[in-house]
């Protein structure tokens, strides 16, 4: 809905003023067309993002064929805004935005390298293994049992464990009050109170009558992403890596029976003004099942955050393959986030089809994914590249 706003304002002005191929590099446009942009004008590069608007640089030698691919490709008229000096453009951008909801400036230049790649080295099969192996061995973490709320306070020992010789770094229960399980949330304090997240939920389910009591293991899910969250702590804790931004690491209670945890602190995030810059959701990392190695969903999240990911996969993973794919429904807490009007995505370990068919029951077990973390380590690596880049 938001888009159509913005790009019929664009088509409107495009048709009323002819806008002159001159030198004015900087261009402001839809976010949709900038991976099809990216592939096929040669001098197109994105420089930022915010959700549904790009800004972008680009030669005069590529401008009559973008306005020709904004025609044929998104049968749209003109479809660009040009600026001489950056500073213009993303002055335009915030102007376009200022009577929305939510301003969110997230900056998708890509150019951290030397960091990226030394902390992905770092990211560690056996360590993601042993949580995953650790949580999925309570009897369930289901929101309302006494074991529920046991692994959350067995993992805020092991987040603080994780992070005892860092003093920028608090682990604290997110309290909810109306039922046991609190959410864990470790925070890296950065320079600004701008925030990044990258969240998973904690609580497994399995069975319909006496789930307290229910053998429900949730390995895939989602021990399998609270480990990957944890990992991407654990080896940003100890680089010294010190966050210009607010660096939030979550595991939501109560997920399972509807979101619950992630949607109480989206909510109170939103209320208290919080700048949340995008929310990278891990749910399911472990079950590797499709030809591609990581599949983004696309529904409920941020298509350009969701451009972003892909851009850090080629970048820094080249050997994985990636894909896309809906949930069909708001399957999981990036949803949450959606709905307040941040920027979330969630890479997920196979296509919809291909999922893990253990989830849910007893039978969720690390034995029945292969034995180890190997999959889950590409969503660690993959995690690292996001924070650092968006951090910078
Ligand atoms: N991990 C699943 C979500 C999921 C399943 C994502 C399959 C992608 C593919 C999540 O924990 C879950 O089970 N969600 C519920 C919905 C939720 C709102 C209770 C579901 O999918 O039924
Ligand atoms: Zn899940």
């Amino acid at each position: 809905m938001k888009r159509q706003g913005f790009v019929q304002a664009i088509a409107a002005f495009a048709l009323t003023t002819s806008i002159q191929a001159t030198t004015h590099p900087y261009i402001v446009t839809g976010a949709d067309i900038v991976q099809g942009s990216q592939k096929s004008l040669p001098t197109f590069q994105v420089l930022k993002v915010v959700d549904d608007v790009a800004l972008a640089k680009i030669n005069d030698s590529d401008k009559a064929q973008m306005s020709h691919m904004m025609h044929e490709d998104h049968h749209r008229c003109g479809g660009y805004f040009a600026f001489e000096t950056r500073e213009e453009a993303v002055n335009f951008m915030a102007e376009s935005k200022a009577n929305k909801n939510n301003v969110v400036f997230a900056d998708y230049t890509i150019n951290q390298a030397d960091l990226v790649n030394k902390h992905i080295q770092n990211a560690d099969e056996l360590s993601i293994r042993s949580t995953m192996l650790k949580l999925s061995s309570f009897k369930n973490r289901y929101y309302k049992s006494a074991t529920g709320k046991e692994s959350q306070a067995w993992l805020k020992g092991h987040w603080t464990d994780l992070t005892k010789h860092r003093s920028d770094i608090t682990v604290e229960y997110f309290n909810h009050s109306s039922y046991p399980q609190p959410s864990v949330i470790a925070t890296i304090q950065g320079e600004t109170d701008d925030v990044i997240v990258v969240g998973g939920h904690a609580d497994s389910i399995a069975g319909w009558w006496g789930r307290e009591n229910a053998r429900a293991p949730g390995a895939d899910d989602n021990a399998s992403g609270t480990a990957t969250v944890t990992e991407t702590l654990r080896v940003l804790a100890n680089s010294g890596y010190t966050p210009k931004k607010t660096i939030k690491f979550m595991a939501y209670a109560a997920e399972e029976v509807g979101l619950l945890g992630s949607k109480a602190i989206a909510k109170d995030f939103k209320r208290k003004g919080i700048n949340v810059q995008g929310v990278l959701q891990l749910d399911m990392t472990n079950h590797f099942g499709s030809n591609d190695d990581i599949t983004i969903i696309t529904d409920y999240t941020s298509e350009a955050q969701n451009n972003f990911l892909g851009s850090l996969i080629d970048s820094y993973l080249p050997e994985l393959s990636w894909g896309r794919d809906k949930c069909g429904y708001a399957c999981s807490d990036h949803a949450s986030w959606t709905s307040q009007g941040y920027p979330a995505s969630t890479p997920f370990e196979t296509k919809k089809r291909d999922m893990n068919g253990h989830i849910h029951t007893s039978r969720d077990t690390l034995d029945n994914m292969g034995g180890t973390a190997d999959h889950a380590l590409k969503f660690a690596k993959l995690a690292l590249a996001y924070v650092i880049e968006l951090d910078q």
